[in-house]
């Protein structure tokens, strides 16, 4: 009989199961709930694209969870996501640190990579043939060319430079850009010209059956064989056409969230992801949220697939 009776150490233990489970449960209750959500009034006060350099993380309860990450890679698309950014330092540049998101390795033509230029850096050259476009995200930056020309790049500008383009690429403080490179396809023709600007000085362009905003950055003449577009979704708004074709894109979500369709996965998608898109991969982007979506998304043209 006296073996079904409950002894005192058996009482305790059952007792300290009991609070460590009620603590553990109002724990996870309370990492679900209680997840810090920015309001819009504190997101008014951040710089243009601030979100691409401080992304929403996922909860606490997710990125602490080892092995979780958002990021994807496909043979004809990938989606990288910012807590799988690895930086190390960029070849010939000085105090800088890369992230390389997209390369060769995936399938592209072209590199796309973040570049976090620290006080006193400066960028090293692109290899010989290699265009450059840089687009700053975060500080300034100041780019000299062979006249001594001095252009400062802040958030919001950019710069294109030709192959074998003689300059110089420096940063006093800090910048973050993101960069893309690709060997020059030659036309035999006129060759690119250097090009500075702001996504803010270019013009609203047409597009036919769809409601989201597109700028080019570049001009749309034959000696260039890329350009890159900005593209703005209200939150609700969404592709009509469901692309599939042989360009290459490469992406980055400069602002907002929604959902991207690459082939026949959905991602839900937040400012700072970046995307790899092979050809002929369907493709499909709806804006959700409260804010406005704008992508940055590099594309090549004016060359004959053959
Ligand atoms: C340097 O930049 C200035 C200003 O954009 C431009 O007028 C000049 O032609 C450029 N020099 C070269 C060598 O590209």
């Amino acid at each position: 009989m006296t073996h079904f009776l409950p002894s005192l150490p058996s009482i305790l233990f059952l007792l300290t199961v009991f609070s460590t489970t009620t603590v553990n449960l109002c724990f996870a209750d309370g990492g679900f709930c209680s997840v810090p959500s920015v309001t819009e009034t504190e997101e008014e006060q951040k710089h243009l694209y601030w979100k691409v350099t401080n992304p929403t993380l996922s909860p606490d309860h997710l990125r602490d969870l080892p092995g979780f990450t958002r990021s994807v890679y496909k043979t004809d698309h990938a989606l990288i996501t910012p807590e799988s950014h690895v930086f190390s330092p960029i070849p010939e540049w000085t105090n800088a640190l890369g992230a390389y998101l997209i390369t060769p390795a995936m399938g592209s033509h072209f590199v796309m990579y973040l570049a976090k230029m620290k006080e006193n850096s400066r960028a090293g050259r692109p290899p010989s043939g290699v265009e450059r476009f840089l687009f700053a995200v975060q500080g300034s930056a100041s780019l000299t060319n062979a006249s001594g020309a001095i252009q400062n790049l802040m958030v919001d500008s950019y710069a294109y430079l030709p192959p074998n383009y003689d300059h110089e690429l420096e940063c006093v403080e800090s910048a973050t850009l993101i960069v893309f490179e690709r060997r020059y396809a030659s036309t035999m023709d006129r060759l690119p010209e250097q090009i500075v600007g702001s996504t803010d000085e270019q013009a609203l362009l047409e597009t036919p059956g769809e409601v989201f905003e597109l700028r080019k950055l570049l001009p749309q003449t034959l000696q260039y064989d890329f350009n890159i577009h900005i593209m703005d979704f209200q939150p609700g708004e969404f592709l009509n056409v469901k692309e599939v074709h042989y360009n290459q894109h490469g992406l980055l979500l400069l602002e907002g969230q929604g959902i991207y369709r690459l082939a026949d996965s959905w991602y839900p998608v937040q400012a700072g992801d970046a995307i790899w898109m092979a050809p002929f991969v369907p493709q499909w982007y709806a804006a959700l949220g409260k804010t406005r979506s704008r992508y940055l998304l590099y594309k090549d043209v004016n060359r004959n697939p053959l």
